[in-house]
This record gives C-alpha cells, sequence and structure tokens, in this order.
C-alpha cells in the first residue's frame, strides 16, 4: 500500500477502535458522593469548574472547526461529529453535574462566537492549499489541547484519590481520563501524516501562525489566563511550567522546529504558560 492510504488506514482504524471502545460514558454509572464537599471544593472547585467550561465548549469547537474546514477529509468529519463531541460533551456534563453538586454557581460555556480571525482563515480555507494549512493548525492545537487534558486528568485523579474522594475518582474522573489519550493519538497521526505532505511555502506559514496564535487549552482572555494558571498552581504544574510546556508540545517540536536543533520548547508555547502563572500571581495579589 502507498505511504499515503496506509496512513488512511491506520487513522480509520484508529477512529472505529475509539467509537466501539469508548462509547460516551453512561450518565448512569456516575456517582456523585463527595465525603468531604466544603474540603473538596476549596481544593479542586476551580478545577472543576475550568475543566466543566472547556469540556462543555466542545460545540463552539465544532463550529470553529466547520467555519475552519469548510471541506474536511472524510475522516475528520467522521471523528469529531461521531467519536470526539458525543464524549467530550459528556465530560462536560458529568463535570458541571459535580460542581452543582458542591454548589457551585454553573460554567458559562460561550457557545456561540467564532471570531473574526476564524472567519477570515475560513474564507481563505476554500482555496484547498490553504486549507492544508489550516488543517495543520487544528491538528496541533488538537494535540496541545489533548494532551493538556491527559496530565491535567492525571494529576487530577491521583489528588482525588489522596483526599480519599474514592467515588469521583473512581466513576468521575478515570471514566474521563481513559478517553483523552485516543484523542490525542488521532490529533497526533494526523499532525504526522498531513505534515511530510506539506509544501515549504505552507510549513512557513504553519510556524508563523501557530507562533503568534497559541493559547493554553480554554485560555481565550487575561481572566482564563489567569484560571489556567491557578489550575496550574493547584495541580502542581505551575513550578515546573516549563517542563509541562515540553510535555505538551513535543511533538510540534520535533515536526515544526526539527531544524532548530537544541530547542527543547518552542518559545510561544513556554512564554503563554508563564504568562498563565504570571496572571495568576498578579490576581491573587490584588
Ligand atoms: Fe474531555
Ligand atoms: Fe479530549
Amino acid at each position: 500500500m502507498a505511504r499515503v492510504s496506509l496512513h488512511e488506514a491506520r487513522l480509520s482504524e484508529h477512529v472505529d477502535r475509539l467509537g466501539t471502545e469508548h462509547p460516551p460514558i453512561d450518565l448512569a454509572s456516575v456517582d456523585y458522593a463527595v465525603r468531604r464537599p466544603a474540603v473538596f471544593n476549596e481544593r479542586y472547585g476551580h478545577v472543576l469548574d475550568y475543566m466543566a467550561r472547556v469540556e462543555l465548549e466542545v460545540d463552539r469547537n465544532v463550529l470553529e472547526l466547520t467555519t475552519l474546514l469548510p471541506d474536511p477529509p472524510e475522516i475528520d468529519r467522521r471523528f469529531y461529529a461521531e467519536v470526539w463531541q458525543p464524549q467530550e460533551i459528556r465530560h462536560g456534563i458529568i463535570l458541571h453535574a459535580l460542581q452543582v453538586e458542591l454548589g457551585r454557581p454553573a460554567a458559562e460555556p460561550d457557545l456561540s462566537s467564532v471570531g473574526t480571525k476564524l472567519r477570515v482563515l475560513g474564507a481563505l480555507a476554500h482555496l484547498d492549499a490553504f486549507q492544508d494549512v489550516c488543517r495543520m493548525l487544528y491538528y496541533l492545537t488538537g494535540m496541545a489541547t489533548e494532551r493538556s487534558a491527559v496530565l491535567a486528568y492525571n494529576l487530577l485523579h491521583d489528588g482525588v484519590v489522596e483526599m480519599g474522594e474514592d467515588a469521583v475518582a473512581r466513576t468521575v474522573i478515570a471514566p474521563i481520563k481513559r478517553q483523552e489519550p485516543g484523542h490525542y493519538a488521532f490529533y497526533q497521526l494526523s499532525a504526522r501524516g498531513l505534515w511530510s505532505q506539506l509544501a515549504a511555502w505552507q510549513r512557513w506559514m504553519v510556524r508563523r501562525m501557530r507562533s503568534f496564535s497559541f493559547a493554553p487549552v480554554g485560555a481565550n482572555n487575561d481572566v482564563q489566563k489567569a484560571d489556567f494558571g491557578d489550575l496550574m498552581g493547584t495541580l502542581g504544574i505551575a513550578e515546573r511550567g516549563d517542563d509541562f510546556a515540553g510535555q505538551i508540545a513535543r511533538v510540534e517540536r520535533d515536526l515544526l522546529w526539527a531544524h532548530r536543533r537544541g530547542l527543547t520548547v518552542p518559545p510561544y508555547v513556554a512564554k503563554a504558560f508563564r504568562e498563565a502563572v504570571g496572571l495568576a500571581a498578579q490576581r491573587a495579589a490584588r
């Protein structure tokens, strides 16, 4: 088989497997019992707020995606419509229910707005060669987002177990965290496959656009960036932010910045995480 069709076959197999092995979490399987709600809320309440919001924003992501990729390959459409969206929205619903159970205010996901920047990109994406640049950016964002989710849910799970909140650890966090690596794998496979097909000018454009558009997952303004900084603090990521940035952007560095020998983390990624920690510290000081 030619390399491209072998790649497509692997992707398709991966999406099939995710669909059969990871159906959306059954809401009836979730036990929201918390032994010490006040302590739990104090420690992890804001982390749940952040994660619930980001998971619930999946529907806006789909909207952005269809703007950005007016004519997506069938495998991308199948992944986000049949696997990714149904799983993520369930993550959001469950985390949100836990949040409300703890007496926290309801999440306010932004589900409507597709920014002007994206609309312009979407219009340009009707040109095939440019659509591949957009697709590459979409895969890179997906990789960083899902890798962040994998790391954050692992740390959250450890912390929740340590607090003795077994029901939440076992029926909320564990089932969610099991579904994130498959999403990461999809974007990673897709990114590797597409990067190998891009022309030099497309690669140049991807690097440029990525350098000025990178943001941590769900952090689209200063308040959200500070919220993300707080989450990093609670999960113990803040003090080793560069290491976290490195793990999130490892494949991105290997693909986009292979010619920059010795580069450990793309500078825009490290900077974005440092900025989030800084904004959280400033807010705490006020
Ligand atoms: Fe998720
Ligand atoms: Fe995910």
